[in-house]
Parts: C-alpha cells; structure tokens; sequence
C-alpha cells in the first residue's frame, strides 16, 4: 500500500471520535494527505466493553505493545491518557520508526522532555494539539505563528468542567456538587473530577502552553495550582455584586530577569475577572487562551475545549500534519530549541 496506516491507542470518548472521523472523513483525508489514511488497529483495554462506535471487525486488539510493534503501522494516534502505559507505547511507537499524534496532556506535562529527545533520535514527529483546550489551534499558534514575536503573558481558561461549574453557580444559584454532576454527565469531566476540580488538569495545560509560549520547559510540577473547590455560592455572588466573574484560570508570566532573558512564572487558581474582559464572555465548557504579545499586542482564541468529538478535530488535524510530512519525508519543528529560560520555583511566583 501506498497509504498511511494508522494505528490507535484507546477507544474512550476521543478515541471513538477519531475512529468515526478517520471513517467518515476517509475521502477528504486521502485527498488532504496526498494518500489513503487507513485505520489498521484498534487497542483497547477489553474487548466487550460498550463503545461510541463501532469498530471495523478484526481491528480490535488488546496488544497495544504489539500494535505498536507491527510494520504495517506508520502512524500511531495515542489517546489512553494517563502516564503509564501510554508513555512507554509512545517511545516504542518512536523508537519502532512511527510519527505520533497524542491528546496527553499529563504525559506531556509531566515527561514531555523524554518524549521529545526520543522524537528528534527517532526524527519523527510528535504532535499534541489536543492536549491543550481541545480543538481550538493554540499550541500550533505558540510554536509557529507567533514564533517571531515576543508573548509575555498567557492567561487561559484551560478546563471545561471548572468552568461549566463556576459558569452554573454564577447563572442560576445552583451548588458546585449539582453543576458537577451536570459536567460529568456531559461527558466533559474526566474519569476522576478531582483532576479538574482541583486544577491538575489545568495545571498540566498551563505547563504545555508556557513552555511553548517562552520556549522553555516546564512540567507540571513547577505549577503552583489551587482549584474550585473551596469556592463558594457566597464567593461568586459577591464577584457578581463587583460586576465580576469568577474563573479557574492558567496565568503563564515572563517576569523581566536581569539577564535580559527573564524567567517564567505559571500558576492556576480561581480569579475574579471584570465582566467587560474577553475571558468573562467564556460560558458553560468553552476554553479560551489570551495571548499578549510585544509586536500582535493582545489575541484570543476561543472555542470547545472538551468533549469527544471537538478533542478528536484536533487529533484529526496533527494526524494530516503529520501524514504530510512522513510522505514528504520531512519533519515538522521539534521542540529542540528549547530550555533556554529559567522557570521559578513555586515559591517564588
Ligand atoms: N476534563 C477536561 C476538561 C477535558 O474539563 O476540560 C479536556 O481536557
């Protein structure tokens, strides 16, 4: 075959997305890559569990680790999150000579180092846009479009179920635990809410986007992170009476250094914000990331930042990306020109 074979890790709410685009869009895809794009496996953690599409018979396997292995694989979509096993999947996948597109925002927070040396040995491609605020195009924005320009500040609303729940509490009086339940049962929490309840979630987005943003590295650990949880009807209301909301947001600083450099500051927690700002205007689970920059001054980019189908968009685009470039035998910027700026302790921001 002349096509591009792809191979998928997962099959949760993104990753039935991405089956049912890769089938649907099968046409548009050939013709947007230059070649077929074929789905040849499917790795799931069971069988029979109950899935949002139904998955070609045969492509089913529950040998990821083979999967990733199998010469017939070009591409390998990684959408299990998590840590491990993804983190060890996606280093074969590279060392096995495959390009990767993954939505992970903690392994990419956590470990996006490891990820990117292996990448630029393997002079493959990594690419996660869905990793950050689901389909709207921001890390692609931060890492090229902006790449001659100076950002100074990032601010971002970077976790739909926090902001569906400050949103409820803010437009109808309801209780955290109530609007919760609501997120959840619509599919934007993740499997465990404490992760968006308590700003890991967006903790580990702010940590991707500042090192793209200031060209630097920073993990999640260096986030100095506070969530929702202890705000209260009372709080929202009296940001109400002040014309002002209450959002969790993902403030990523380039603090003046006497180096000329600076260093990088990145903190989430809940802020109140005047009603008349750009990220006031961000209902129910929309994201929104602000950009300010020296040369663009200020730029926001808006849009669903969760849920199945919009989070496979993204993963759909970084897949043609990254199918054009295998055939061109090209590779996209890596992330190798990075760490050349100080992030301070949590400490200190
Ligand atoms: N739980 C996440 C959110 C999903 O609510 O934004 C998208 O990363």
């Amino acid at each position: 075959t002349n096509g591009l074979r792809v191979a998928v890790l997962g099959c949760g709410s993104v990753g039935s997305q991405v089956v049912r685009l890769l089938d649907e869009q099968a046409g548009d895809l050939a013709a947007r890559v230059g070649a077929p794009v074929e789905l040849v496996g499917v790795a799931v953690r069971r069988l029979d569990a109950h899935r949002d599409v139904e998955v070609p018979e045969g492509l089913l396997t529950t040998d990821a680790t083979a999967l990733v292995a199998r010469d017939d694989v070009d591409l390998v979509v990684e959408v299990i999150g998590g840590i491990e096993p993804a983190r060890s999947l996606i280093l074969a996948a590279l060392e096995n000579g495959k390009s990767v597109v993954s939505a992970n925002k903690a392994l990419l927070a956590e470990d996006g180092p490891t990820l990117f040396e292996a990448a630029d040995k393997a002079g493959r491609d990594l690419y996660y846009e869905a990793a950050v605020a689901g389909a709207i195009p921001i890390l692609r924005p931060l890492r090229e479009s902006l790449a001659g320009d100076r950002v100074t500040r990032v601010l971002g609303i970077v976790n739909g179920t926090t902001n569906f729940i400050l949103d409820k509490m803010d437009t109808s009086g309801a209780g955290f635990a109530e609007a919760l339940e609501e997120a959840q049962e619509l599919g934007y929490a993740e499997a465990d809410p404490t992760a968006d309840v308590e700003g890991f979630d967006a903790a580990a987005k702010a940590a991707i986007l500042a090192s793209l943003a200031f060209h630097t590295r920073v993990t999640a650990s260096d986030v100095h992170r506070e969530g929702i949880s202890e705000v209260t009807a009372a709080d929202v209301q009296s940001a109400r009476e002040m014309n002002s909301v209450v959002k969790l947001l993902a403030i990523c600083e380039l603090r003046e250094g006497e180096d000329g450099q600076g260093a990088v500051a990145v903190r989430v927690h809940p802020a109140m914000i005047p009603r008349s700002h750009p990220l006031a205007s961000v209902r129910e689970a929309y994201n929104a990331v602000f950009v300010e920059s020296d040369a663009a001054g200020q730029l926001m980019f808006y849009g669903p930042g969760a849920g199945g189908s919009p989070t496979a968009s993204a993963v759909l685009g970084d897949l043609v990306t990254v199918a054009r470039n295998r055939l061109a035998d090209t590779r996209g910027p890596g992330e190798s020109a990075y760490a050349d700026r100080a992030v301070l302790p949590m400490g200190e921001t």
